[in-house]
């Protein structure tokens, strides 16, 4: 299927529908050039810095973790319908373990204006170079969210990753 550059706001609504239900894929890169896809279900898009922005949250025990500290650059695709076995994989198995594309069949696209691939079975993607993070301050959290989200203390590092493309099937 052709893909295009679009505008954020022609897939905006689709992006934030799938954050909500089953999960958009988040790909990153290592050094050497192997690619890894996780499933993320908390992201935001929006204005900072001046810049349109995708911030992903991602805690440090993912493999994707170690390498958008590497490569400081990371795509996220939008799953078409039909995908939510593979997108329940990547969300369920680590990339230290498995070459997720391989296991699952997903091909790699090269990015146009990152080094992370985009996932060619995808209807919608965003290309994206961290220009900030921050880590979440469990002192600043209201004690509801500690005790649902951080009873491992495994706090998210904030990704804030300028949008440089977004592309759509034609
Ligand atoms: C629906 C869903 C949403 C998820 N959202 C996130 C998320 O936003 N941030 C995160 O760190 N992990 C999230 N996870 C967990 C990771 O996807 C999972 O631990 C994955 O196996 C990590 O892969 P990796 O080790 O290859 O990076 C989510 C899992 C699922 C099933």
């Amino acid at each position: 299927m052709l893909k295009v550059e679009c505008d954020i706001k022609d897939i905006f609504e689709l992006t934030n529908s799938k954050l909500g239900s089953e999960g958009l894929l988040l790909v990153s890169m290592d050094l050497d050039g192997k690619y890894n896809a996780m499933t993320i279900g908390w992201g935001l898009i929006g204005r900072v810095w001046g810049d349109p922005i995708f911030m992903v949250a991602v805690r440090p025990t993912r493999y994707t973790h170690r390498l958008i500290e590497k490569t400081n650059d990371f795509t996220v695709n939008v799953p078409n319908d039909g995908m939510e076995e593979i997108v329940n994989y990547c969300g369920t198995v680590s990339g230290r373990d498995y070459d997720k594309f391989k296991e699952i069949g997903l091909t790699a696209e090269k990015g146009e204006r990152v080094k992370s691939p985009i996932i060619s079975e995808c209807i919608a993607h965003y290309e994206c170079k961290v220009i900030g993070k921050s880590k979440v301050i469990p002192d600043l959290l209201s004690s509801e969210v500690k005790r649902r989200y951080y009873s491992s203390e495994n706090y998210h590092t904030l990704y804030f990753g300028r949008i440089l493309s977004t592309i759509k099937e034609k």
